[in-house]
């Protein structure tokens, strides 16, 4: 049996919440936590499976951790050099943020170590980071690029400088955990921006970066010392599941408290206001490096747009609702130069074109993006029908909202991984309101 979901049509969406915490702070809080001096004490961790897998990594690493208790969770740090070698695979579950960071964190150690994932993580491109670590001089095997990751012990890792040819977050976060472990200066250049969440953390754990432009530069051996307290905002990409479904439920009005709103991963409110969103951001403040901000959203009619590359990085992990709201919208929307898609939990490209074409919306995937044809002047935007998420979070929470526009009930198949990102979905979409009940499916 497969768990899933049934959503019935309509609802309108009303009242504040808080989502849960943002799952990258949420990684890297336990990663630089635990090899810092001292212990960090952090609050609104995501108590998901994905920050919960970097957890047990970080304890069968012999780090004595504490929690998670209401999204409390103390890590006390071993230090640079503190890690001990693992008994066992290290599991990271789902989470390409663990397996990929870790891979950087790992190549310098002296101990060996290998990384392990669930299906769709041992399907994911892992080349993108083990290549560059090579160039360090870190000695790593993969199985045709792909997990499991066997990373041998080396002496010491050296700098280098490296232009990224992928806008990943990650690979950029591992050659600089990678950097710390090295001889020397390890400078790095993303082709385009990409979230900046380790920068910000590094630079408040006392380490010094150098960044220009899009480069940055790190010097390795520099010792990180504990942050005391780290607050962990509300996960902007959970956050967007309920901006896109305010927007396009006829009578919402919605507030969402305490959302991260980090320029480099605000991508989905700038999109949603070039549609014709009505998006407020109230309360702006900075907490622990990070700005925060309470979002404000009204229903609004939206308008197809084009959304280009430069848009696509800043918004990666939001499309799968954003084609949602793209269906709802007046005429085309057009994405281009967002092929990473293809190699995120799922083919998100592909696995939405089939699910929007299902619900009669016509939908037409390209290598590196789809153009999606409005349905604004429909009294539904989407028919009842099912759809499969093919076990990505994303996928099944984006269908979940579509349901609010939809002529009959919609039934979203697989939806255990949820719980990655978003744990207490369900409860918190009902709250919201919509008519989500959990099924299981043959
Ligand atoms: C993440 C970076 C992004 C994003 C992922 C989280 C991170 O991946 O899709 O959900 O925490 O660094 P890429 O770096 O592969 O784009």
């Amino acid at each position: 049996m497969l768990s899933s979901y049934r959503v019935s049509p309509g609802g309108r969406i009303n009242g504040r919440r808080r989502v849960p915490g943002d799952k990258s702070i949420s990684h890297r809080s336990v990663m630089l936590g635990a090899i810092a001096g001292g212990v960090t004490r952090v609050t609104g961790f995501l108590e998901g499976a994905d920050a919960i897998s970097t957890m047990n990594v970080f304890r069968a690493l012999g780090v004595v951790i504490e929690g998670p208790t209401d999204g409390a969770v103390t890590v006390h740090g071993v230090g640079l050099r503190g890690l001990r070698a693992p008994a066992e695979p290290l599991d990271c579950g789902n989470a390409g943020t663990a397996m990929r960071l870790l891979m950087g964190l790992l190549a310098g150690q002296r101990f060996g170590s290998t990384l392990v994932g669930d299906e769709s993580l041992s399907r994911r491109p892992m080349r993108r980071v083990a290549e560059p670590l090579a160039l360090m001089g870190a000695r790593i095997e993969t199985v045709d690029g792909k997990p499991p990751v066997v990373l041998q012990p080396v002496p010491e890792l050296n700098g280098i400088e490296y232009r990224m040819p992928v806008a990943s977050a990650q690979v950029k976060s591992a050659l600089l955990l990678a950097g710390l472990y090295a001889h020397g200066r390890t400078v790095i250049e993303e082709p385009a921006p990409t979230r900046d969440h380790t920068e910000r953390m590094l630079t408040a754990f006392g380490v010094r970066l150098e960044r220009q432009g899009r480069r940055v530069a790190i010097d390795g051996g520099q010792l990180l010392r504990a942050v005391t307290r780290i607050d962990v905002p509300a996960d902007i990409s959970s956050a967007a599941f309920f901006l896109v479904a305010a927007t396009i439920a006829p009578g919402s009005n919605l507030v969402l408290e305490h959302v991260g709103m980090n320029p480099t991963r605000t991508g989905v409110i700038d999109i949603l206001l070039r549609m014709g969103a009505d998006i407020v951001a109230e309360n702006r403040r900075e907490v622990g490096g990070e700005p925060v901000a309470d979002l404000r959203v009204r229903s609004a009619p939206l308008t197809g747009i084009p959304i280009g590359p430069d848009l696509v990085p800043l918004a990666i992990d939001e499309f799968p609702v954003l084609f949602v709201a793209a269906a709802c919208a007046q005429g085309r929307t057009v994405v281009t130069g967002a092929e990473e898609l293809r190699v995120k939990e799922s083919d998100r490209i592909a696995v939405m074109a089939d699910g929007l074409r299902a619900l009669g919306v016509t939908a037409t995937p390209t290598p590196d993006g789809m153009v999606i044809e409005g349905r604004a002047d429909q009294a539904h935007v989407f028919d009842g029908g099912s759809v499969e998420s093919h076990g990505d979070h994303r996928i099944a929470m984006a269908f979940t909202v579509a349901g609010l526009r939809a002529r009959g009930s919609i039934e979203i198949r697989d939806t255990r991984n949820v719980a990655t990102s978003f744990p207490g979905f369900v409860q918190a979409a009902q709250a919201a309101g919509i008519g989500i009940e959990e099924v299981s499916l043959p």
